[in-house]
């Protein structure tokens, strides 16, 4: 079982990284194989509206989505975690959940991956970017596991709390139960990426 971990944050040593890591660990106590990507030094190009990708699975911009692509698919689990930016996520976090658009295709999907979230925000806006990412979880078929979401500031300085090290372990920890429970979307009731109210046909 392998567990991917997501930074969006461009710090590399900051509190996102610091969370990630140790909900990996956390996974890795359950006996997963673990992962941290960090969009950070990365060139991920924003998704350019063509709609090549959809229902084939790939995308025509060459750069460091690729890996981040296959990643993807190889893992049963991601945690996406990112700071706080401007009541939102990062403008990294958005552009990779764009480009996740190319993920459509069966065996190139995210469908009954288990999905966690962290966000750190230094006082104020977890939320916003936390609906985000379970929107784009329920549009990609995911199975959407806890958020973690945590406030502080300097580099670092989650280190420092306890409360919040340990839910970010529990997440990792409770993903790899989930994915061990292997659930499944039922197949009777296809979802497209657009079927939700006023978009349904
Ligand atoms: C450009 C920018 C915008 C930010 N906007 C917010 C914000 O709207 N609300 C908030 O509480 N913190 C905001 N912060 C603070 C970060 O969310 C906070 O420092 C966080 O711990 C950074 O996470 P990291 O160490 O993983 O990068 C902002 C920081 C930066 C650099």
């Amino acid at each position: 079982m392998k567990i991917l971990g997501i930074s969006f944050s461009p710090r590399k040593t900051g509190n996102t990284v610091v969370l990630l890591e140790q909900a990996l660990q956390g996974a890795k106590t359950e006996g997963a194989e673990t992962e941290l990507f960090s969009v950070s030094g990365k060139d991920i190009k924003p998704c350019d509206g063509c709609w090549a990708c959809f229902g084939k699975g790939k995308c025509h911009i060459k750069d460091d989505m690729q890996p981040l692509y296959d990643k993807m698919v190889e893992a049963d689990g991601i945690i996406f975690g990112t700071p706080v930016y401007v009541y939102s996520m990062t403008g990294q976090a958005k552009i990779v959940l764009d480009r996740m658009l190319a993920l459509s295709t069966p065996g190139r999907s995210l469908v009954n991956k288990v999905g966690g979230v962290i966000v750190v925000a230094g006082s104020i806006g977890l939320i916003d970017p936390a609906k985000d990412f379970y929107f784009t979880m329920v549009m990609q078929k995911m199975l959407p596991a806890n958020l973690v979401a945590v406030y502080a500031d300097k580099k670092g300085e989650v280190r420092e709390m306890n409360h919040a090290m340990q839910a970010a372990n529990n997440l990792g920890r409770e993903i790899v139960q989930i994915v061990i429970k292997k659930f499944t979307y039922p197949e009777g009731f296809p979802r497209s990426f657009f079927a939700y109210g006023t978009h349904t046909r």
